[in-house]
């Protein structure tokens, strides 16, 4: 079989990650220099920062990328960059790099979606992984379920209305005083809090609808907190997180169940950030085995932003001769169904 070997740039928002893939599910290397410690003093991501950033850093990624790879460019068949949804700044480092290389090197350019490299971290972690199947994303800008009908054909089957679940997860650690990013940091301390002890709310939505909502959740948390202070009562911060983290997860994991079940899908995946949560792992497994569905999730180090999984996307689309244009441009709000 032919080896065809992709290298890949993610720099959509503030991890630089150039990876080398073979065959789409192999990783030969995949370096992420990651710019939290620089964010973190701000309390989020500034996005002028993290392009700069990114400029500064993306030559030396790369030479520790081929380094590990043990490749050297001229064996590479083609270059493959994220151009949405992201950072535009971000983005146009990135793709401005991949655009360079592949005329440099003169082989194909291939623009791939974020999100779509998230999902496909799937097949890199779980080799007899085919379509379809079905992902719930969850990452720090997208709530998604995704049907993923064919290598390449999507169908969003519901989506968040207004916070992301990555985004309630740092909001709701912002103003409990843990700091940037808030995913981990309540993941860690809901292990010493009673998920039971307040009853936040559990948003579904219209009954046949999987879309999500994490905003009415996020004030719920505030209310509580301005509550206790009114009141000049003491809480655990430790069970404020535990029981907003089940809160979310209830709601994730009913959804993904449903729309598995309604679209008759028996295999669930997961992607993105938040799909390293161990509750949120934990709970879907329980409830997937129940149903009799195949349930599997990338390790964390291809949860999160990283070149690997634009690699594995990328593939796909080499296979089908899907090369990109060298006008390619950033697309900050592209969609999942316009891969
Ligand atoms: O996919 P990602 O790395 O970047 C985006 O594309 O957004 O996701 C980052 C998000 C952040 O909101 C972070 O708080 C969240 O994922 N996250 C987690 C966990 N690890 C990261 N949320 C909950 N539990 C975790 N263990
Ligand atoms: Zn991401």
């Amino acid at each position: 079989m032919q080896k065809i070997k992709i290298l890949a740039i993610e720099t959509s928002c503030d991890e630089t990650s150039i990876s080398v893939v073979e065959n789409g599910r192999k990783i030969l290397s995949n370096i992420i220099y990651s710019q939290i410690d620089i964010h973190k003093t701000f309390g989020g991501v500034v996005p002028e920062v993290a392009s700069r950033k990114h400029i500064e850093t993306i030559d030396g990624v790369l030479e520790e990328s081929l380094k590990e790879a043990k490749t050297g460019l001229e064996e590479i068949d083609a270059v493959a960059v994220t151009y949405g949804p992201g950072l535009v700044g971000a983005l146009l480092v990135g793709i401005n790099f991949a655009k360079a290389l592949s005329y440099a090197i003169n082989k194909p350019l291939i623009g791939v979606n974020h999100i779509e490299g998230h999902i496909c971290a799937n097949l890199i972690s779980n080799k007899d992984l085919e379509p379809p199947f079905l992902t719930l994303v969850v990452s720090g800008g997208h709530t998604h379920l995704v049907v993923v009908k064919e290598y390449g054909e999507y169908e969003v089957v519901g989506k968040t209305r207004d916070d992301a679940a990555g985004e309630a997860y740092d909001k709701v650690a912002r103003s409990l005083g843990l700091g940037y990013p808030g995913g981990p940091l309540i993941d860690k301390i809901s292990t010493e809090g009673d998920r039971e002890s307040i009853d936040f709310p559990r948003i579904m939505l219209e009954k046949d609808s999987f879309d999500f909502s994490f905003s009415g959740l996020k004030s719920a948390v505030l209310n509580y907190q301005n509550r206790m202070a009114m009141k000049k009562m003491d809480y655990r911060v430790e069970d404020v997180a535990a029981s907003f983290q089940e809160a979310v997860v209830d709601v994730l994991v009913k959804k993904t169940i449903e729309a598995a079940k309604k679209y008759k899908i028996e295999k669930v995946t997961m992607a993105g950030g938040v799909a390293s949560n161990s509750r949120l792992r934990e709970v879907m497994e329980k409830a997937s085995k129940e149903r009799g569905f195949d349930f599997s999730y990338p390790p964390g180090i291809l949860c999160t932003d990283n070149g690997a999984m634009i690699g594995c996307a990328a593939y796909y689309k080499y296979l089908k001769n899907e090369f990109s244009e060298s006008t390619l441009n950033a697309y900050p709000n592209l969609k999942i169904d316009r891969c």
